[in-house]
C-alpha cells in the first residue's frame, strides 16, 4: 500500500487539524502517512506522493511557517517530475485572494514537473462549519483517482 506525505501550511491550526484528520483517514484506508507542518524542501523526498494542505494569509500569501518551502522551491527548481499531488486550501471567500496560497502551490509544483491528482479542494470559511466531513469527501474521491497513478 502506498505512502502519502502531508505538507501544511496553517496560522491559527485549521488547517494543521485538517492534515491530521485526513492522516487518520488515509491510515484507516490502508496508507502510511507522514505529516509535515512547514518542512524545509531538503526533509522532503522528491518522489512519491504529497497531499498540500495550506491557509491563506496576508493579500493570497501564505502563512508564515510554509513560505520558507515556497522560497526554496523557487529558488532551487527541484525536479518534480516523479511527485503526485493533491491540493487542499482554507481561505475565506471575503478576501479579494481566496484560497491564493495553495494556487500559488500548485503553480510551483505543475511547473516543476509534479502531476496534480484531481482538482483543489477550496474549503471557503464562510460556507463550511464542518470542514473536515467537507475534506473527507473530497479525499475519498481523490483516493480512487489516485490509486491509478
Ligand atoms: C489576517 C487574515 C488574512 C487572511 N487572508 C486571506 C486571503 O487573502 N485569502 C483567503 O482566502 N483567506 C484569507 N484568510 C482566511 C484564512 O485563510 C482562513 O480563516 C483559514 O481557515 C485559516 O486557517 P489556519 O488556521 O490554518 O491558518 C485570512 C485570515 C486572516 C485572519
Amino acid at each position: 500500500m502506498s505512502h502519502i506525505t502531508l505538507i501544511s501550511g496553517s496560522t491559527l491550526g485549521n488547517a494543521e487539524d485538517i492534515a491530521k484528520y485526513l492522516s487518520k483517514q488515509l491510515n484507516i484506508f490502508g496508507f502510511t502517512t507522514k505529516i509535515m507542518h512547514g518542512p524545509k524542501l531538503n526533509e522532503l523526498v522528491l518522489n512519491g506522493k504529497w497531499l498540500v494542505i495550506t491557509s491563506t494569509y496576508g493579500s493570497g500569501e501564505l502563512p508564515k511557517n510554509l513560505q520558507p518551502l515556497l522560497e526554496e522551491i523557487k529558488q532551487q527548481k527541484p525536479n518534480l517530475s516523479q511527485i503526485h499531488f493533491g491540493a487542499i486550501g482554507l481561505g475565506d471567500s471575503s478576501y479579494d485572494y481566496f484560497c491564493g496560497a495553495i494556487k500559488k502551490i500548485n503553480q510551483e509544483l505543475l511547473r516543476l514537473g509534479a502531476k496534480r491528482i484531481g482538482q483543489i479542494l477550496k474549503i471557503d470559511a464562510l460556507k463550511y462549519s464542518s470542514p473536515r466531513n467537507y475534506a473527507e469527501k473530497w479525499l475519498v474521491n481523490w483516493i480512487q483517482l489516485h490509486t491509478t497513478k
